[in-house]
């Protein structure tokens, strides 16, 4: 980062998602903003209107919206949530192959520019594309990760919260896995106050949540019916940028591509990680029991299979 400047963001995609993550970050002042989008006019407009929000609200934010790549160089970090989202009824693997080839395209022109910043994958089927923006950057595995673990902690420490009506701020949740119909929340690492989750709730209750948590954005989709979560989902790669560009050092789970720990081996699956300047500092390595070993285990099949996928759809082209 030059010094004395402002870090610079690019957020590629200024959809829900970005649009959502580009107001959170203005409101922070401390980064400038690039928003790049296929849709002619969207990232410009976007970012005229956030500008605008600055008077009022007293951010000075720089917000520039783009068509294209230039404006995006030198990029500190870059968030990639360009890509569709899914329509109720559509599995987030559904999106597979669209979204492989737009989170390919837009990775090669991303480094082109930016060859030293931080990559955030946001786009569905998220542990996939990381894998596709990790091959195409060739980044060292701390420079490309994954935001999932934040939004899918946020949603069970809100059921948690809910449910025993105690503020969200005392709540800790951990959520492990892919983020997928297979994600693994955590009950044992979950906490009120300090007090491990399973000696509050009756087992029945923690199996609800830990279900609506694996469900959370189905649900939301089901809900919104024309697209799917963007606030929270803002919020938490906010919480990501945040750690990195602020040299946070801050413990969340995010998509890493693991090479040997939690017995896993070449795959981008959710995990606790140390961020902070220059992206993962450190995997924290926990001693799961045997049965969460084995859901992190099927959680990781699960992302292989998408990895296998995409090798298949590949090898057909
Ligand atoms: P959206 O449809 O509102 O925005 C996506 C934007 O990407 C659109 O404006 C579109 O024009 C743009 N885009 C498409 N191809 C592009 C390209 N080649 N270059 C630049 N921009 C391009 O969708 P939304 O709601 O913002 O979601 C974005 C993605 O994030 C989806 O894949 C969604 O499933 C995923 N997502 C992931 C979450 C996670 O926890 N990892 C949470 C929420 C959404
Ligand atoms: C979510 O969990 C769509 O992956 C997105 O809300």
């Amino acid at each position: 980062m030059a010094s004395g400047a402002r870090p610079k963001v690019t957020i590629v995609g200024a959809g829900m998602v970005g649009g959502a993550t580009a107001q959170w970050l203005a409101l922070r002042d401390y980064a400038d903003i690039v928003l790049v989008d296929i849709v002619e006019g969207l990232p410009q407009g976007k970012a005229l209107d956030l500008m605008q929000a600055g008077p009022v609200l007293g951010f000075d934010t720089n917000v520039i919206g783009s068509n294209g790549y230039d404006e995006t160089a030198a990029s500190d970090l870059v968030v990639i949530t360009s890509g569709i989202a899914r329509k109720p009824g559509m599995s987030r693997d559904d999106l597979l192959k669209t979204n492989m080839g737009i989170v390919r395209s837009v990775t090669q022109q991303v480094v082109a520019q930016s060859p030293n910043a931080v990559i955030v994958v946001v786009s569905n089927p998220l542990d996939a594309m990381c894998h596709v923006a990790f091959e195409r950057a060739g980044f060292p595995r701390e420079r490309v990760i994954g935001m999932a673990g934040v939004l899918d902690a946020a949603r069970f420490r809100t059921f948690i919260a809910l449910e025993l009506g105690v503020s969200v701020k005392d709540v800790d949740a951990l959520v492990l896995g892919g983020h997928g119909d297979t994600m693994v929340p955590l009950s044992r690492f979950s906490t009120v106050a300090g007090i491990p989750l399973p000696e509050l709730l009756p087992v029945d209750r923690i199996a609800a949540l830990e279900q609506r948590t694996a469900n959370g954005g189905a649900e939301i989709v089901s809900l919104l019916k024309t697209g799917s979560a963007y606030t929270a989902p803002g919020a938490s790669i906010g919480a990501m940028i945040d750690s990195i560009l602020l040299d946070q050092n801050r413990v969340l789970p995010c998509s890493v591509l693991l090479r040997g720990e939690y017995g896993i081996d070449g795959l981008y699956v959710g995990v606790p990680v140390k961020l902070g300047v220059g992206g993962l500092r450190e995997i924290v390595q926990l001693s799961l029991s045997d049965d969460e070993q084995a859901a992190l285990r099927r959680s990781a099949d699960a992302v292989r299979d998408l990895v296998e996928a995409m090798q298949r759809i590949d090898a057909a082209e």
